[in-house]
């Protein structure tokens, strides 16, 4: 397989698109399970799991809402660490079951903030359904309940997740080759 370019950087096809969905499958049919007389409002973290939403809320099948939040906190290729809202939630979450849908949870710093955020806005139960996350490079002690794939700590781009905004649009997941 040709690497392909973005930017500076070469990148390698590591997860196929028919694997993604197989997995995505999975995590919806889950949460169809788990949360069925939950009534739970699926929070999309914008922008990188639109992707993953979209595919996932084609799966799960119980009574459910949607709603977006934006935050940011990565810089190019490194965490900057610092995770600034950038459009906070218009719905009430006093007393719901929460879904965060995030695109991968890598230090777990953003999710560590997102589920404070929720927590003090008075949500009921909350989960977390992440499509990636880096076992290794966890440093926050949160609890994620829905993972679709685990991967090593590389950078990757595809099915939602960018580098310096670009990559966002391609159905498989690429991995940066050193
Ligand atoms: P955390 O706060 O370190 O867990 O980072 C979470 C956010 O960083 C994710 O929501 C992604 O937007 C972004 N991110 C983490 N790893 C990658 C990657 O390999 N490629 C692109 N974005 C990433
Ligand atoms: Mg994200």
């Amino acid at each position: 397989m040709n690497p392909i370019r973005i930017k500076d950087k070469d990148f390698v096809l590591s997860i196929s698109d028919a694997d993604i969905q197989q997995a995505v499958k999975r995590v919806g049919e889950a949460i169809n399970r788990d949360l069925a007389d939950k009534n739970p409002l699926f929070i999309c973290v914008l922008n990188g799991a639109f992707m993953f939403a979209g595919d996932l809320m084609k799966v799960v099948n119980i009574p459910c809402e949607i709603t977006f939040i934006k935050l940011s906190s990565y810089d190019g290729l490194y965490s900057t660490g610092a995770v600034k809202e950038i459009i906070g939630l218009n719905e009430s979450v006093v007393g719901r079951n929460v879904v965060v849908v995030e695109d991968i949870v890598d230090t777990g710093v953003t999710m560590e903030k997102i589920l404070g955020s929720l927590r003090a806005k008075g949500a009921n139960e909350i989960h977390v359904a992440t499509f990636l996350q880096k076992p290794d490079a966890l440093q926050r002690d949160i609890q994620v309940d829905y993972v679709a794939m685990k991967i090593p700590s590389r950078f990757i781009v595809g099915y939602g997740l960018d580098y310096d905004g670009y990559g966002r649009n391609l159905k498989d997941i690429y991995t940066v080759i050193d």
